[in-house]
């Protein structure tokens, strides 16, 4: 803050309170000591007002908030660039300076937020790189990181892929062996850094209606093992052949889907996110999806990434939790 400013708040500050002050003492000026039944002489709605001092309690209240102020401003840093008679308030150790990302010293809310990341970098900073040093297979067999990675978890993921990891329509489950995108311990690591982007084509204007409803009824009849209810104006046998010249190249002549590009197994309706409804899949179908996982790389980093990998994988794997010495 410029010495102008500073000076600007200190006068603003202290000039209110003291006429807060003589506007408390002037009011009192003249007033009788004892209590009267003549009133000041208005009437608001028919009440009217006695000619009393001031309460002797309400007085001494706003004097002591006076001096609550006062002692307030001595104490915390408030009027101008005063950084305060409590420790604390000007560098993270009183006298070693910390580099603010705006360059500046003294104390600012932003600044109590950096030094309270900065403080928890130094404290648990090593501890994430010791396990980021460590293979993700290990670092899934130990407590302590399964607990951090959990809490991590909670607060990044859980909005989409659900508390327990299980996903939600939209949201691929966690927990299961079905991965979209590959479910190795280095592919995990891959796709939380770097975020994930799934497009299946819309089909309604190259297949038409007919095509959409018979592909559909041959992915849930014959990939995915669901018959369909009776009635169903749909022909598998067609839609056999749509498939193979319209959706092979990605899903896989077997239907068992592409990790490279994350087209889904269709061959097990569980893992379905969009539903596996005869109606669901028609509009995924026909309108396509677009499934987006947000890049954690740059929110996280990659030693807190790393533990989520590992937090991830231990999810899905019988994993024997090694006890640790302390
Ligand atoms: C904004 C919602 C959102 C958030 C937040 C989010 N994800 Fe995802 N995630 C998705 C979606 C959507 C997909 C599926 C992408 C697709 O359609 O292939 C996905 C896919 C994944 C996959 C791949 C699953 C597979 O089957 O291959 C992993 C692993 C994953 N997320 C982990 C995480 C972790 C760990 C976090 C927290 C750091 C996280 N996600 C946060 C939406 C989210
Ligand atoms: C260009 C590659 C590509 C082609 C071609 C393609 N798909 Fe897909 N498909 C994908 C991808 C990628 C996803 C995942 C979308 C997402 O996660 O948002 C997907 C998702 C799906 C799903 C949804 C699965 C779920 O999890 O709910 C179904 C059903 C499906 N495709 C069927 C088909 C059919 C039938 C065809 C042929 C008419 C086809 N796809 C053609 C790439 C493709």
């Amino acid at each position: 803050m410029t010495t102008f400013w500073s000076l600007y708040v200190t006068v603003l500050t202290l000039g209110t309170l003291f006429c807060l002050t003589w506007l408390l003492l002037a009011t009192r000026k003249g007033q009788r000591a004892d209590t009267t039944d003549e009133t000041v002489g208005h009437a608001f709605d028919g009440i009217e007002e006695y000619d009393n001092p001031l309460p002797k309690w309400w007085f001494w209240l706003f004097v002591g908030t006076l001096v609550f102020a006062l002692g307030y401003l001595a104490l915390y840093p408030g009027l101008g660039s005063w950084k305060g008679l409590l420790p604390g308030y000007g560098y993270v150790d009183n006298d070693k300076k910390i580099a603010f990302s705006d360059g500046t010293q003294g104390w600012t809310a932003v600044h109590e937020w950096e030094k309270e990341m900065a403080r928890s970098e130094a404290r648990f900073g090593p501890i994430f790189a010791k396990f980021a040093a460590m293979p993700i297979e290990d670092v899934a067999k130990d407590p302590q990181a399964l607990k951090m990675g959990g809490r991590l978890f909670a607060s990044n993921c859980a909005v989409c892929h659900g508390s327990d990891a299980k996903g939600a329509f939209g949201y691929p489950n966690l927990t299961d062996n079905d991965w979209r995108w590959g479910g190795d311990p280095q592919t995990i690591k891959t796709t939380i850094m770097g975020g994930r982007h799934a497009v299946m084509p819309a089909w309604d204007q190259v297949i038409g209606e007919q095509g959409v409803r018979d592909v559909s009824a041959y992915v849930l009849a014959r990939l995915a093992g669901r018959p369909l209810s009776e009635g169903t104006q749909a022909d598998p046998v067609a839609g056999q052949k749509t498939y193979a010249t319209t959706c092979i190249a990605c899903h896989g002549p077997e239907g068992k889907g592409t990790p490279a590009m994350g087209a889904p197994n269709l061959t097990d309706p569980t893992g379905f996110i969009y539903g596996s409804s005869f109606a669901q899949v028609q509009q995924t179908i026909r309108y396509g999806r677009q499934g987006q996982m947000p890049a954690q790389a740059l929110l996280q980093g990659n030693d807190r990434v790393h533990l989520l990998a590992a937090y991830v994988y231990s999810l899905s794997h019988e994993i024997k939790v090694e006890k640790t010495q302390d």
